[in-house]
């Protein structure tokens, strides 16, 4: 897909690696400069230079998002470096590893506070501070990265499943009030996506009957990639997506559209 995003700065959060890294190089490829976020400088810095590879402006600027001084001071750093922010993609996230999933009778309450600082705080603060920039300016293009978790919901991942579902309903939220000042913002929603991380998890021969099963939820019968997320996102952010704000962009392979598999 191509579209003009010439001129056009993103920041892109926890854009390191994973969905992130995939959808910066893709505003990248279709013109933006992009502001790469993370709290792994190595990876962050191979961002860059891909970034650039593409013959695109970037920039590294470490911050962790749930900390609401490092996102404003990361904010105040692409303005003054890049002039503006015109697409903010909310992209950083974590969920509870394997030994935390508890059900909620047992669930860690350390673990809950994290999730929701980086899942949903995290996103409050990159919003609050981005936005007052894009209502002088009077545009902008808001991405939130959901998850279909905060859709249907799965047992033991509580604090995912709220923090997600809260992503969405943030987003509509925000939508009504920035409409009036020529801002969109939208959530997306990813499904089951190959990154390194679901690699390690369940995508690898040892796992082979924890992903079989997991992809028999899926009517796609596959997980998504990178890039499938990316080029919804690049959708969301173009201008072609003018008169598209306040909607929820399920990227899943199906798996909230009903039961892939027989009773
Ligand atoms: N991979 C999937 O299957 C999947 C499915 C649904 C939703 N998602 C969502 O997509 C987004 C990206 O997921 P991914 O799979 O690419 O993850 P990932 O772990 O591969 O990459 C996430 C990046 O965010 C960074 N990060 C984490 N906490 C941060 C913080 N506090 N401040 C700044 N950066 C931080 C990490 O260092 C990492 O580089 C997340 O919001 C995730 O919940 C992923």
């Amino acid at each position: 897909m191509k579209v003009d995003l010439n001129g056009k700065i993103a920041l892109v959060t926890g854009s390191a690696q994973g969905i992130g890294k995939a959808i910066a190089l893709a505003l990248a490829a279709n013109g933006a400069a992009i502001v790469v976020n993370d709290l792994d400088a190595a990876l962050g810095a191979e961002t860059v230079k891909a970034v650039r590879a593409l013959g695109s402006r970037a920039s590294f600027i470490p911050a962790d998002v749930s900390k609401r001084e490092d996102v404003d001071r990361m904010v105040a750093a692409a303005e003054s470096e890049f002039g503006a922010i015109d697409i903010l993609v909310n992209n950083a996230g974590v969920n509870t590893p394997g030994p935390l999933r508890r059900d909620i009778n047992e669930y860690d309450a350390a673990e809950w506070r994290r999730v929701m600082s980086v899942d949903l705080d995290g996103l409050f603060y990159c919003c609050r501070a981005a936005s007052p920039g894009m209502v002088a300016r009077k545009q902008g293009s808001i991405i939130n990265i959901a998850s279909v978790m905060g859709v249907v919901p799965i047992r033991r991942q509580s604090a995912f499943a709220a923090a997600k579902a809260a992503v969405i309903n943030f987003s509509r939220s925000i939508a009504l009030e920035l409409a009036p000042h020529g801002i969109r913002a939208n959530a997306l929603v990813p499904g089951s996506i190959l990154t390194q991380g679901t690699s390690a998890l369940f995508y690898n021969p040892e796992q082979q009957k924890l992903a079989e099963s997991l992809l028999s939820h899926i009517p796609l019968a596959r997980p998504g990639t990178c890039e499938e997320i990316a080029h919804a996102a690049l959708f969301l952010a173009s201008p072609e997506a003018s008169y598209i704000t306040g909607t929820t962009l399920t990227v899943d392979g199906g798996w909230t559209a009903g039961f892939a598999r027989d009773w």
